[in-house]
């Protein structure tokens, strides 16, 4: 973050309220491990669920319990015992699920009843609700596999769920379902958070996981349209399964109406807060559209040019531009939007009978600098320009000289200008012309 410490603080905040006026009201699906909850930073994860709805966020959380459940098949001196990485729950394991299944629900839930302890909210109290929302059928025989009382989601109780949280409620799923029969069965707590998510038409999906995706410089992925999830799970066959899975379902919920999928390390103190509040997060997004996309302006993006704009021009290194002004040439503009703000802008303008074309007003937000948005517009503009027939490019600068050099143009003279153009010059601010033929 670019800002310094004393006007840190008045910076996130600022950024951060329009995200919790976005979030007000709407319904979140957090899964999180059974690993987790061995974690002592598990206490931390917890007050911010609470934090969360005290912001008026409707919270389903989901929890899982397989180290529970493998503890307690331990004592009982059996294997643990998997196919594909899905359980084959035998009596034995049944047991052990049920047990491990309520200590753990029950440890959550003591948990929640603190509530916002040690600050002005201690007291206050959240009320967890759990039941019997979750219909499951057999697994059934799969590649002659038995998988016995493991379950498949068939119905979730929407109705049910939506009324607790009408209520205020926080409701709390288990990775335990059950038949109409009666029968009891285990399922993953993955299925059971995306299952959930489609049927309360969530407006967010929330992985809490141990390994966030990374690409092959072994950055965190930031974002991933629905498109892009599909190619990276078709061309990456080494994905580690659970991530697989994840991808998958997270793909198949964007599919079915939940607007964002979010995947989130766990490990990392205030990482759930860090991608809900900012605009850029912390973990991997993905969405049915582009996060962040570039695109011809629109008059209702003039406030947010005007903004991006006015450092430059306070600095000098931009003409001044009127709202009147830019809201004529808006047709000129084109924009990186990202998350509804306007992050860089670049016009172009051509003259009648030439194959010229200028390109002016080319800005990146201070936050985003030299991460390729000035060239993704630079290419965006000269793209339309040859569709357009324009044979040539000219920019005028007065100190970005260098970057538009390495980008294929050189110094030109004034006279190589439209008449039309060479006429408007400002001979005082002696701006250097520089030309790429396209
Ligand atoms: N805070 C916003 C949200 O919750 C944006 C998060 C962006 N995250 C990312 N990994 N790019 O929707």
């Amino acid at each position: 973050m670019k800002t310094t410490n004393n006007s840190e603080f008045t910076y996130l905040f600022r950024n951060s309220a329009p995200y919790i006026n976005a979030f007000r009201g709407r319904t979140f699906v957090i899964v999180f491990s059974g690993d987790a909850l061995l974690d002592d930073a598990f206490d931390n994860l917890v007050h911010d669920f609470a934090l969360l709805h005290s912001l008026g966020i409707r919270l389903v959380l989901v929890h899982g319990a397989r180290p529970q459940i493998e503890q307690r098949l331990a004592l009982f001196g059996v294997d643990v015992n998997y196919a594909n990485n899905i359980r084959i729950t035998d009596d034995t394991a049944l047991q052990c699920v049920k047990d491990a299944v309520g200590s753990t629900r029950c440890e959550i839930e003591a948990l929640l009843s603190m509530g916002l302890a040690n600050s002005p909210m201690a007291g206050a109290r959240l009320r967890v609700v759990s039941g019997n929302f979750v219909t499951a059928k057999p697994y059934g025989v799969r590649d002659g596999i038995d998988y016995l009382h493991t379950g498949e989601i068939r119905r979730i109780d929407n109705d049910a769920i939506t009324d607790l949280l009408d209520r205020g409620n926080i409701v709390l799923l288990s990775p335990i379902a059950y038949s109409p029969t009666g029968e009891i069965f285990n399922v993953t707590a993955e299925s059971v958070a995306s299952n959930t998510a489609v049927a309360l038409h969530a407006d967010k999906l929330i992985y809490l996981t141990e390994k966030l995706l990374l690409q092959d410089n072994n950055q965190t992925i930031r974002e991933l349209s629905l498109k892009a999830t599909k190619q990276y799970l078709a061309t990456n066959d080494t994905l580690y399964p659970h991530t697989r899975n994840i991808l998958q379902s997270a793909a198949q919920v964007c599919e079915n109406g939940v607007h964002r999928v979010h995947i989130v390390n766990r490990n990392t103190d205030g990482a759930l807060l860090q991608e809900l509040f900012t605009r850029d997060g912390i973990g991997t997004l993905i969405s049915v559209d582009e996060y962040e996309g570039t695109r011809a302006a629109k008059i209702e993006d003039v406030p947010g040019i005007l903004e991006l704009i006015k450092p430059m021009e306070q600095l000098g290194i931009l003409v001044r531009r009127s709202r009147e002004r830019l809201e004529m040439e808006i047709s000129n503009f084109v924009v990186v939007e990202r998350d509804g703000m306007i992050v860089a802008c670049a016009a172009s303008y051509t003259f009648d009978e030439t194959d010229i074309a200028e390109l002016a007003c080319l800005a990146v937000h201070s936050d985003y600098q030299d991460q390729g948005r000035g060239e993704t517009l630079l290419n965006y503009i000269e793209n339309t320009a040859r569709q357009n027939n324009i044979k040539q490019l000219f920019v005028l600068s007065t100190r970005t000289m260098h970057w538009f050099q390495e980008r294929g143009f050189s110094t030109a003279d004034i006279n190589t200008l439209p008449i039309k153009r060479k006429t408007l010059y400002n001979y005082q601010r002696n701006s250097k012309v520089f030309i790429k033929s396209l």
